[in-house]
């Protein structure tokens, strides 16, 4: 990662280079508990996020993970930009970098805006989330909280279950957890799990029953409405019913079953409230080490360290 001076996608990352991201996340995480939670690595440098679609939890984790390196960051509102007048994706990250930028954190609905951002300026850039793509700070923050639960990934079962078709979070999640040599399995209505998916080492499996039996971990992915054009199932309540993540259904699962879900959830859809605030939840943790995994790329990219 560090000789591309870009993070695109997960697909692009070697085991080592994902492994190295983690490492350092974790010695940033022990700054939570300092009194003082500063580590002024990056303090003359200046960061733009670019959210071309809502965000609370990825902005807002970027936002301080800059702030704790010392990093300043300039929030672009896409709604009072002069993206409003019809100003180009490619002018406005030009316009940015002129200004002296040191890097852009983008968002953006269509899947490969990041990749044609980076081959148009000569800082680094980090995908926030495109399209259905990718979304690689999520899916290091998704293996660094299950490391941090079972201690490793290799052989561990994963399961992913939902809006996988629309999802990036899934499509980050596959590529490092595969990388790691984990066990993955997806798991939703037809209708939501991408033709050829299986080409990606994941097994598909449309049982929820069976999905969930020996699984480590079960991924639950919020169904994404605003993306999806036509209906994917017959109803709300439908899915809640045949896919919904409920403590009746987890008393398959393993008694150390660790429940995760990306954010923001549809409680009550992809998965009951009980469920969400129960016992096997690390949601709210994985939302934490969001924070020091973000840390780790920005320190990693900014620094522009060549020596692993
Ligand atoms: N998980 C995630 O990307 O959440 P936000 O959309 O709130 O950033």
């Amino acid at each position: 990662m560090h000789k591309k001076k870009n993070l695109l996608g997960l697909k692009d990352l070697s085991r080592q280079e994902i492994e190295s991201i983690l490492q350092q996340a974790t010695l940033f995480k022990e700054i939570f508990n300092r009194p003082v939670k500063k580590v002024p690595t990056l303090n003359n440098k200046i960061l733009v996020s670019l959210f071309y679609e809502p965000s609370t939890r990825t902005k807002a984790s970027f936002d301080m993970a800059a702030k704790i390196l010392g990093a300043g960051m300039v929030n672009f509102s896409v709604q009072t930009s002069s993206v409003k007048k019809g100003e180009t994706l490619i002018d406005t990250v030009k316009n940015l970098e002129s200004m002296g930028i040191d890097g852009i954190i983008i968002r953006h609905g269509n899947g490969g805006a990041p990749h044609l951002v980076s081959e148009k300026v000569n800082i680094p850039v980090i995908n926030a989330g495109d399209g259905f793509n990718e979304h690689p700070t999520q899916a290091l923050l998704d293996i660094f909280t299950m490391i941090e639960e079972k201690g490793y990934i290799e052989g561990k079962k994963v399961t992913i279950i939902g809006d996988i078709l629309h999802s990036r979070v899934a499509k980050s999640n596959i590529w490092g957890l595969k990388k790691l040599g984990a066990d993955v399995v997806v798991c939703g209505p037809s209708s939501m799990i991408p033709a050829g998916i299986e080409n990606m080492g994941v097994k598909v499996v449309h049982s929820v029953s069976d999905a969930i039996e020996d699984a480590d971990f079960i991924n639950v992915l919020r169904v994404q409405f605003e993306r999806q054009k036509g209906n994917f199932f017959p109803s709300v309540r439908e899915y809640y019913r045949e896919y919904g993540i409920t403590t009746k259904r987890l008393k398959k699962a393993k008694e150390d079953v660790v429940i995760m879900h990306p954010g923001p959830m549809n409680r009550g859809i992809e998965i009951s409230t009980e469920v969400a605030d129960g016992p096997y939840n690390v949601i709210l943790e994985q939302v934490k080490n969001g924070v020091a995994i973000r840390m780790a790329v920005l320190y990693k990219l900014l620094l522009r360290r060549t020596t692993e």
